[in-house]
């Protein structure tokens, strides 16, 4: 049973951030309550996406609103991505790695299949921005962020920001 009350952005380097995220087991009220506070979660920091451990849970489940409204706010849950192909590189930041944007490369189509709220699978080819932000989600609940993927060049030039987060 997940605590909605105390759900709250995390940021880098919690260690809920840094680990595999654990499979969502039965789509009951409580992950519809999550769902709804990390739509909140998401919104309040003006965001376009939020993976469940960025709300301190360990579940396989993400949002995604590329427009940042709460009509468009979509449910991936047990996510799997598949990326491969021509490789691009993009300004992102991240809620949990405030204060840094830097140029990620990542794949510019993947694929995408998962469950949505009413236990339905579903698949879809995505490109552009869409792709970005399922490849950004997705690392989240695999224990990755942008602070692994990006250059050791950015890396350097962020270190004040990012040696602020870890104190
Ligand atoms: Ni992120």
């Amino acid at each position: 049973m997940i605590d909605i009350e105390k759900c709250r952005i995390t940021h880098y380097p919690a260690e809920v951030l840094a680990g595999q995220a654990k499979p969502v087991e039965n789509i009951d009220d409580n992950i519809r309550q999550l769902v709804k506070k990390m739509a909140e979660i998401m919104i309040a920091h003006k965001g376009i996406g939020l993976a469940a451990p960025q709300a301190g849970v360990p579940l396989r489940l993400f949002i995604i609103s590329l427009d940042g409204s709460p009509q468009n706010v979509r449910v991936y849950i047990n996510p799997t991505v598949t990326s491969d192909g021509t490789l691009g590189s993009n300004e992102e930041g991240c809620l949990s790695v405030p204060g840094v944007f830097t140029k990620i490369r990542r794949c510019k189509t993947c694929k995408v299949t998962a469950t949505d709220l009413d236990g339905n699978e579903f698949s879809e080819e995505a490109e552009g921005l869409y792709a970005r932000a399922l490849q950004h989600e997705y690392d989240h609940i695999e224990g990755i962020t942008i602070v692994n993927r990006m250059t050791q060049t950015a890396r350097i030039a962020h270190r004040r920001q990012l040696k602020k987060l870890t104190e």
